[in-house]
């Protein structure tokens, strides 16, 4: 995605007082510089973090009515975040460190069986946000809770229990020296209770069949697979631990486009069976568009926008949402890559 303009970096952003988009929006005033907007819900389900969401372009702020209808709301949140923040520590060319806030002040949810898309500019805060989710960073802010448990005070293999990532390289995920039967049932090894060879067994073909892949992959290698074969290898290993939430952070990314349209799809069959939550990281809109019920829209660090797929990618309200999907149907990737 290209918006005109350039992303401030982080110490930028963290003495900025007004609207972190202000430098880029083309309806921005004087407000905007000085007050930061609150995310605000502009019709059930659909929040925006704007001053104007009414002055954003020729956009009608939905009925509540409407949007109301296409929100399934009720389930528990398998997440939720509240205020949730990152800080790095940065290093500048004299040594001198300071700390920047990568993310901020983060509200969100995710209900059971949901699956949410995280789309932003590079440097936005998404992969960020996935690893303080994963584990791979500390939270520096805010409350995390996956499946009731607080990120702070649960026993650490509790909580890590309950989420698994999809790695974005199937090829440097998966071990070459091992078989495929071994690979998707990795997430159980060292557990007190080992399952018997015939169980393994069983797990093994269950999980291959959930990627639609054949009984037989399980005897080969990696390197006997092509790239979307082991990107489904991949996706079978994550839910082996039968997790509540799985990360995608660009995982169809690398691949060619009839394997990424193979991958959507398999991801579409998988929501229907709703066993997990997903929450997926994607520069392209039309991945999101095409996988998820909701998206979450990020700007440096920040949520400006929330709400149902096709609510807010046809009927954004926030101007960088606007210009994120004016950018996408530019260059004519609004619309789903269909396979061969
Ligand atoms: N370990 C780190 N130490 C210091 N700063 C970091 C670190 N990791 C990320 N950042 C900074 O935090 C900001 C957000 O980075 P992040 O990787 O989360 O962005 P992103 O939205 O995933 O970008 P991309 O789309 O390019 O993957 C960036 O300005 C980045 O430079
Ligand atoms: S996005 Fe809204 S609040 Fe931010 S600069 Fe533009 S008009 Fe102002
Ligand atoms: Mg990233």
């Amino acid at each position: 995605m290209i918006l005109p303009g350039t992303m401030p970096g982080p110490v930028e952003r963290t003495e900025m007082k007004g609207c972190e988009f202000a430098t880029r929006c083309p309806i921005a005033e004087g407000l905007c510089r000085t007050a930061r907007p609150p995310l605000a819900e502009i019709a059930p389900g659909h929040w925006s973090a704007c001053h104007w969401p009414e002055r954003t372009g020729t956009v009608a702020v939905p009925k509540a009515a409407d949007a109301a209808e296409r929100i399934a709301l009720g389930s528990a949140p398998v997440l939720r975040a509240k205020g949730l923040g990152k800080a790095y520590r940065q290093h500048d060319w004299l040594g001198r460190v300071r700390e920047v806030q990568a993310l901020r002040n983060l509200d969100f949810e995710i209900r059971e069986g949901e699956f949410v898309g995280i789309v932003g500019e590079s440097g936005s805060g998404k992969s960020s946000l996935t690893k303080m989710i994963v584990g791979l960073e500390d939270v520096t802010s805010g409350v995390l809770e996956v499946a009731g448990m607080d990120r702070a005070t649960a026993p650490r293999a509790a909580f890590f229990d309950k989420v698994q990532l999809v790695f974005q390289d199937p090829q440097s995920a998966l071990n070459p020296r091992r078989r495929i039967a071994s690979l998707v049932t990795q997430a159980l090894e060292g557990r007190a209770h080992a399952l018997s060879k015939a169980d393994q067994k069983a797990l093994v073909t269950e999980l291959l069949g959930k990627v639609m892949l054949p009984p037989d992959v399980a005897g080969r290698f990696p390197d006997q697979l092509s790239g979307g074969q082991k990107q489904r290898v991949n996706i079978a290993r994550a839910l082996c631990s039968n997790p509540r939430l799985l990360i995608a952070d660009e995982i169809v990314s690398g691949l060619d486009v009839s394997v990424q349209a193979q991958i959507l799809e398999l991801l579409r069959a998988l929501r229907r069976e709703a066993g997990f939550s997903l929450l997926l990281v994607s520069h392209d809109l039309a991945v999101v568009r095409h996988v998820c019920d909701r998206t979450l829209v990020m700007c440096k660090g920040e949520i400006v926008e929330q709400g149902p797929v096709e609510e807010v990618f046809s009927n954004p309200l926030h101007p960088y949402t606007r210009e994120l999907v004016a950018a996408a149907q530019g260059r004519g990737l609004m619309a789903a890559p269909r396979s061969c």
